[in-house]
């Protein structure tokens, strides 16, 4: 499986470089014990792409990625983390938080920092400059955004002076496409990765009626189905969330298999 997995990387904006096309997330922990050992599991299978933010537990999900980091050792995971909005005032306050951050990630420097949604007090150009200080300092290797609609990522692109913005991180799902109308194809033209969070629908998918049918006449589990949909095409990845190494396997073995164009189409229209 492990194969399979490696060879299904998703591009990261311009830059060259490849990130899990599905990476594991760490919102809404319930065992942190658990979640060690899925995440520990899911990056020896390659899914070697982590997910966090200084919002997830208060500090608490950065604290565990950092034990997860020391474990498996820095150079095996490639590590995202997210800024709160309200740090974006100033360069003073970015670069105080990053470094409370990396504190409790400890490593010297993040793979991939996003804002974790646009403060709606200030102009985008503003909290892209401020951000960038991340870059100057060292703190990151790449920015990017999340939650950023089509033409919050379009003032965002033109903002920058010293980083591209390479991805954002946003809600989508085989069930919730509204990203398919404007953002989706925009961010495509300019090689921003998507990376669909909350792909699963937080187990809604599931239960899902016509999923659940395609899944028995193709014979594959609903999960992979979901899945596979979001991450279709080479700047589309995914980020989900588990706890249990059973699941955690079935997510793995999405990267075993593709849809076909037939069924893309089905769930397009679903
Ligand atoms: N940027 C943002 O604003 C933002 C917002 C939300 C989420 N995110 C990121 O995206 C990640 C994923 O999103 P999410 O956590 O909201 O939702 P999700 O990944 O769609 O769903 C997670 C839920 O699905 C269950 N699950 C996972 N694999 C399963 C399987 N194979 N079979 C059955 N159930 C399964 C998990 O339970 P178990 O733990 O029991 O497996 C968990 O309850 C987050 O953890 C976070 O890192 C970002």
């Amino acid at each position: 499986m492990v194969e399979a997995v490696l060879s299904k990387r998703r591009s990261l904006g311009n830059t060259g470089e490849t990130i899990s096309a599905i990476a594991l997330g760490t919102w809404g922990i319930r065992n942190e014990n658990d979640a060690f050992t899925t995440l520990v599991k899911g990056v020896e299978l390659g899914l070697n792409t982590i997910d966090t933010a200084e919002m997830y537990g208060s500090g608490r999900a950065e604290e565990l990625v950092g034990r997860v980091v020391k474990h498996v050792g820095r150079d095996s995971v490639f590590l995202i983390t997210k800024m709160l909005p309200d740090r974006l005032k100033s360069r003073y306050d970015v670069l105080k938080h990053g470094r409370a951050a990396l504190r409790r990630l400890g490593v010297d420097e993040v793979d991939l920092y996003l804002i974790h949604w646009p403060n709606p007090t200030l102009s985008i150009q503003e909290q892209v400059k401020n951000f960038e200080s991340l870059i100057d300092e060292g703190l990151t290797r790449y920015i990017g955004v999340s939650n950023f609609d089509e033409s919050e990522l379009v003032e965002a692109i033109n903002s920058t002076k010293k980083a591209d913005i390479v991805l954002n991180q946003v809600h989508y799902s085989v069930l919730r496409k509204e990203i398919e109308e404007a953002l989706l194809p925009t961010a495509l033209k300019h090689h921003v990765t998507i990376q669909a969070y909350t792909p699963l629908e937080r187990g809604e998918v599931l239960r899902h009626p016509k999923l659940v049918e395609i899944s028995t006449r193709i014979n594959k589990p609903v999960v992979q189905i979901a899945l596979n949909y979001v991450i279709r095409e080479p700047y589309l990845a995914a980020v989900v969330k588990t706890e249990n190494v059973k699941h955690l396997e079935e997510i793995a073995q999405t990267l075993e298999w593709g849809l076909t164009p037939d069924l893309i189409e089905v769930l397009r229209k679903l």
